[in-house]
């Protein structure tokens, strides 16, 4: 087996499978978007004259088909092979032998993992995003079968104001809504093509079209200069896992409540028995686990964040290997949010709010603010003296 940069002697195999580590399975969600970033690759390279308009076509087609057998499951990327690039190559190179060959010209795997990645995160992010939609509308949903059921508005977790199933549930909704499209700008930074910056210094004395591959791959705009490429892996994927920790932030608070909700103390909803999980001691227990870890979930999505930022924060210029360690937080909060946003939306249909419990715990209290107004708008009183009026009738 040989990698894309062996020049004859030997590596030894401790040294490649500490460098290579989780790679080479990470990147089998990669695989996908190198054979679109490497067809428009060959396509370029034939449209400035550096390949054989025959040639660029069976790369495309061969690498088409390579990505069609992976995604059966046909093949998978080995440790030896590193990555994708290279295990697509290699199996290009298999398969159409001199042609094969004649893919990785005015390119580098520096360029081809930032294209791939940028291509992953442009679906990604549209998929948080039509996540984060699909739990604001089973809220709404919610909202409008039980949204008349009266709750205690909390501030300081104490009784404040009247509330109602619609206000909890909508309020929710409008920041999921607020998360999908937050979600959607964060992927403005994955809109600039890096392909054609090779290593990082692009290849000047070949006659490159950028705007080509750019075109191709629905980019917006092609990254210059070159330089500015590598200086920008990891800012998507960190824009990105910033709005996915806002969503699960709201994920999680949707989830820290109905724990409390579901207290015998508050007993405002009641969960469905299917969702409750019990004790392997106390036979009466229905635990609510399924909330408790979409928020402990919530609360470690800062974590890929911090440890995406943290791989770059002191890096000199250009390209380096540390690089290569931004995908596994990446992938993490990804798959996280998106099981999380699955289950939620699983979940809240089955959510029964109490009415009975609901109204009995709306007590005179939470008329305090109505009561001082009402002395403005009737009695002409400054609202100050309204507040001390209504504050000693509450204070005894
Ligand atoms: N797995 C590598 C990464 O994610 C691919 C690029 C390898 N480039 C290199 N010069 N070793 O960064």
């Amino acid at each position: 087996m040989s990698r894309l940069w062996d020049k004859g002697a030997a590596v030894d195999g401790a040294i490649l499978r500490f460098t290579v580590g989780d790679d080479y399975v990470l990147d089998q969600r990669l695989v996908r978007h190198d054979v679109a970033a490497s067809i428009a690759h060959a396509r370029m390279l034939a449209s400035v004259g550096l390949l054989s308009a025959a040639d660029a076509e069976s790369i495309a087609a061969a690498l088409a088909a390579l990505g069609a057998s992976h995604a059966r499951g046909e093949w998978c990327i080995a440790l030896e092979e590193e990555d994708a690039h290279t295990a697509l190559e290699l199996r290009l190179v298999e398969q159409l032998g001199e042609t094969g060959k004649r893919v990785h010209l005015g390119r580098s795997r520096n360029d081809q993992v930032l294209t791939a990645l940028r291509l992953y995160l442009r679906e990604a992010g549209e998929q948080m995003a039509a996540g984060a939609e699909a739990v604001a509308a089973v809220l709404e949903a919610l909202s409008f079968e039980q949204g008349a059921v009266p709750l205690p508005g909390y501030t300081h977790m104490q009784r404040a104001m009247p509330s109602s199933v619609a206000l909890w549930a909508g309020g929710f909704a409008a920041e999921l809504r607020d998360d999908a499209a937050g979600i959607r700008r964060a992927l403005l930074r994955a809109a600039q093509n890096p392909l054609g910056s090779a290593a990082g210094y692009g290849v000047p004395f070949l006659p490159l079209n950028r705007e080509h591959t750019t075109q191709a791959l629905g980019f917006s705009s092609t990254q210059e200069p070159v330089t500015a490429c590598q200086l920008s892996r990891g800012k998507a994927e960190a824009a990105l896992v910033f709005e996915l920790c806002l969503f699960m932030q709201d994920m999680g608070r949707v989830a820290a409540d109905l724990c409390l909700f579901a207290t015998a103390e508050f007993a405002f909803v009641k969960l469905p028995d299917a969702f409750t999980t019990g004790s392997s001691i106390m036979p009466q227990k229905r635990n609510p686990d399924v909330f408790e870890l979409l928020r402990a979930r919530a609360a470690q999505a800062p974590a890929d964040l911090q440890a995406i930022m943290a791989v770059t924060s002191k890096l000199t210029s250009g390209y380096h290997r540390d690089l290569q360690l931004i995908k596994a937080p990446l992938f993490r909060c990804i798959d996280s949010t998106e099981s999380s946003a699955a289950v939620l939306a699983h979940a809240l249909p089955g959510i029964v709010f109490s009415e009975a419990n609901c109204r009995a715990a709306m007590d005179s209290s939470l008329g305090a603010t109505e009561e001082a107004c009402r002395l403005v708008i009737d009695r002409g009183l400054p609202f100050r003296e309204a507040y001390k009026l209504i504050a000693a009738k509450y204070r005894s």
